[in-house]
């Protein structure tokens, strides 16, 4: 080897020295940028929900305002669950919301049908405290139905996955809903969601958490296993901190390397047996917020126990049983022989009620008359018509805030012959 060769060798291998060492100085670089960012996140958030009251009556703006996606985060490892953090064009501060609340969404989706634009309304939980800068939901991707695959999947939800990424514009309601946390009592709460029913309680826990107060909370949360679990890490830290906090997870089907005790609390559904063992016997406000079969089983069977309705709140994300039970009550109350006639003012007709229908939206729908909607629960306020004459039942509690003389065309049926302004 001539003098000549090894110099180069030892000039290359000094070369890739400088080089390492560069890259590894710009890679810790990177990570400590990435560490104060976390801290300084965390101690905005903190200082700012120190300085916030728990609650607030401030309702917020009227109709819709814009806001823009400023982060989004899977929640879950099978990507079915997204969280979207909202922050309003304007700049302004965001009201306050009651915890529990959700907001109601504007959508603007290309029909693949018509390949027009169609208007899509729906809600979403508010999913976390309030902040002042802004505003996060959490939004889980509906599948066509098991057994009707040939339907089209969710519109709303999937546009959401598939189409909302960072930077996009979205029209928005100001929070609303009467399924919220009762900050009046020093209760201890129970928060029971089961699947994407977790939202509501994420906020309200970590309200709680956040404002100091010393209510002790349980969290019994439904989930079939650990895939579909939203903000482990989240729940889990929170749990260690804080002592008054108890998180039970229920997995009805757990897989075979998830261990009872270590990866989950319970196997099985969140049933009444569970929250006997569980609780201590004493007086709690209790949160339910999920699936049709869950809420079927735990209202009636909390209302068996001895629990009082004015301390059980809950919520479905749509039309649940519940709500149809009292609907067939209502039907039955009505009299079949008697025609009733709906005439639509602003479309000219004249029509005979269908005892079938559901709902005047249902009815009015099959009539070609046209009438907005949007969650068709009684909670957006979207299918709010004026009523020119006549009286309509409510099936449920309206969650929306109704106009005097308006109705919500998605929880109504008519007594006798009506007239309304569509
Ligand atoms: C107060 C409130 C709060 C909510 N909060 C949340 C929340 O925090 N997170 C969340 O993820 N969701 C929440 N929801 C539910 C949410 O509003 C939507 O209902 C949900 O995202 C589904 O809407 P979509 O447009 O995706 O589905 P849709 O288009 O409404 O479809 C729903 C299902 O119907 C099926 N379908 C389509 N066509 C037909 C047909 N012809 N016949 C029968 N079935 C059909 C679809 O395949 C799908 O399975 C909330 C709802 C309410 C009312
Ligand atoms: S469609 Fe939402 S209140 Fe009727």
């Amino acid at each position: 080897m001539t003098i000549g060769y090894l110099a180069l060798i030892i000039f290359v291998v000094i070369l890739a020295q400088v080089g390492m060492s560069m890259m590894l100085g710009l890679y810790r670089r990177h990570r400590t940028f990435k560490n104060k960012a976390g801290e300084s996140a965390f101690e905005t958030e903190h200082a700012d929900s120190q300085g916030a009251a728990l609650l607030n009556e401030d309702t917020g703006w009227k109709g819709f305002r814009e806001f823009i996606v400023i982060r989004r985060q899977i929640e879950d490892t099978q990507a079915s669950i997204c969280s979207f953090y909202l922050k309003p064009i304007d700049g302004q501060p965001l009201p306050q919301f009651k915890p529990g609340q959700f907001l109601t969404f504007k959508l603007l989706i290309p029909d693949l049908a018509t390949g027009q634009e169609k208007t899509v309304i729906r809600c979403y939980s508010l999913s976390d405290n309030y902040h002042p800068d802004y505003y996060r939901v959490s939004i889980k991707r509906v599948p066509s139905p098991d057994n009707r695959p040939e339907l089209s999947p969710g519109v709303s939800s999937n546009y959401f996955h598939d189409h909302v990424e960072e930077g996009a514009r979205l029209q928005i309601r100001a929070p609303s809903g009467h399924f919220h946390l009762i900050e009046e009592e020093a209760l201890p709460v129970v928060l029971i969601g089961g699947g994407i029913g977790i939202t509501p309680m994420l906020s309200i826990l970590n309200t709680l958490l956040e404002s100091g107060s010393q209510r002790e909370i349980w969290l019994f949360y439904g989930v079939r296993n650990s895939s579909e679990l939203v903000m482990q890490e989240h729940l889990r830290s929170l749990a260690k901190a804080h002592s008054r906090f108890h998180l039970h997870c229920c997995f009805s089907r757990p897989t075979v390397q998830e261990v009872e005790g270590v990866d989950y609390q319970h196997r099985g559904r969140v049933d009444i047996s569970l929250l006997r063992a569980t609780l201590k016997l004493q007086r709690y406000q209790f949160y339910i917020c999920g699936p049709k079969p869950m809420m079927e089983t735990l209202v009636p069977g909390l209302s068996e126990l001895g629990v009082q309705s004015r301390d059980v709140y809950y919520e479905s994300f749509g039309p649940a049983t519940l709500v149809r039970q009292v609907r067939v009550k209502t039907k039955a109350s009505q009299s079949v022989d008697k025609d009733i006639n709906i005439t639509f003012s602003k479309s000219g007709k004249k029509i005979t009620w269908d005892q079938n229908a559901e709902s005047l939206l249902e009815f009015a729908e099959a009539q070609g008359i046209d009438v907005q909607s949007g969650c068709r629960a009684g909670s957006c306020g979207s299918c709010q018509t004026a009523i020119e004459s006549g009286e309509v039942e409510y099936s449920q509690q309206a969650d929306a805030d109704v106009e005097s003389g308006n109705c919500l065309l998605c929880i109504t049926r008519p007594k006798n012959n009506l007239t309304l302004a569509a």
